[in-house]
């Protein structure tokens, strides 16, 4: 049963890394929460923080959350339980907490594995953001997709043979989690004749973005945050 008397848990869409690209909503709660959360890695901070930071102009306490940035099919669940847990002990002391969310917090965000462990117990809202499949697109000056198109969104890390099979639908494709899957992507790409009309985007909307064709990046330096689009024309 949902506890009336605690803190509200938000999970705050921060955007796709351009710190402008927040929303009005996000950065009111950021500067009214008494916690400010986000996923860190192991040591330093986390991406979430450092697009939110620039907004922030109070004093809450701020909370790294030590979690897995991809541990794909499963993420590790003692991290979260631990996450969920100091999370919790917050809410329940009648502070409101953000969860910084990098993009939007339920589209591939580690906040859904916090929202399954706390709902039911405590007031959730999930404030939506600027995902990175509409910053590629914007970056690259495509409509992602148009009129009765079909969209398709495919995490780089699927089998081959189910990336393959997919890759023959119509209408776009947006493949997610590129980084060290690269290769096998463009391969994929090159064999199902979508190569020519396919580009790659990094670091979407931040200083260091780049936006290339699929023969001219180096899969030696593609990064976690990278994306390619192609479509069946
Ligand atoms: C765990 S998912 C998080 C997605 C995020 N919640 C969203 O709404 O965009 C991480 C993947 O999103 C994509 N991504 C996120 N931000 C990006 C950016 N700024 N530029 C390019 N790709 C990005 C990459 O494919 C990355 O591997």
């Amino acid at each position: 049963m949902v506890n009336q008397t605690s803190g509200v848990l938000y999970g705050l869409g921060v955007g796709p890394g351009d710190p402008e690209l927040l929303t009005l909503k996000a950065v009111r709660l950021l500067n009214e929460c008494a916690v400010v959360a986000y996923p860190a890695p192991e040591t330093g901070a986390g991406l979430a923080w450092e697009i939110a930071k620039p907004h922030l102009s109070a004093s809450p306490e701020v909370l790294p959350l030590r979690l897995p940035i991809s541990v794909d099919p499963f993420p590790a669940q003692q991290a979260y339980d631990d996450a969920a847990e100091s999370l919790a002990t917050r809410l329940t002391s009648g502070k409101s907490v953000a969860v910084l969310c990098e993009g939007d917090p339920l589209f591939y965000g580690s906040f859904m594995y916090l929202l399954e462990r706390l709902s039911g117990k405590f007031r959730i809202e999930v404030v939506p953001g600027v995902s990175s499949p509409m910053a590629c697109a914007a970056a690259l000056g495509w409509p992602l997709v148009a009129h009765n198109e079909l969209l398709t969104v495919l995490p780089g890390p699927l089998p081959e043979a189910e990336l393959e099979s997919r890759l023959q639908a119509p209408g776009v494709f947006v493949l997610m989690k590129v980084g060290r899957h690269f290769t096998k992507l463009r391969d994929l790409l090159n064999r199902c004749d979508l190569a020519d009309d396919a580009c790659y985007v990094e670091h979407a909307t931040r200083p260091d973005q780049r936006v290339l064709p699929l023969d001219e990046v180096d899969p030696e330096t593609v990064p976690y945050f990278s994306m390619i689009l192609a479509r069946r024309a």
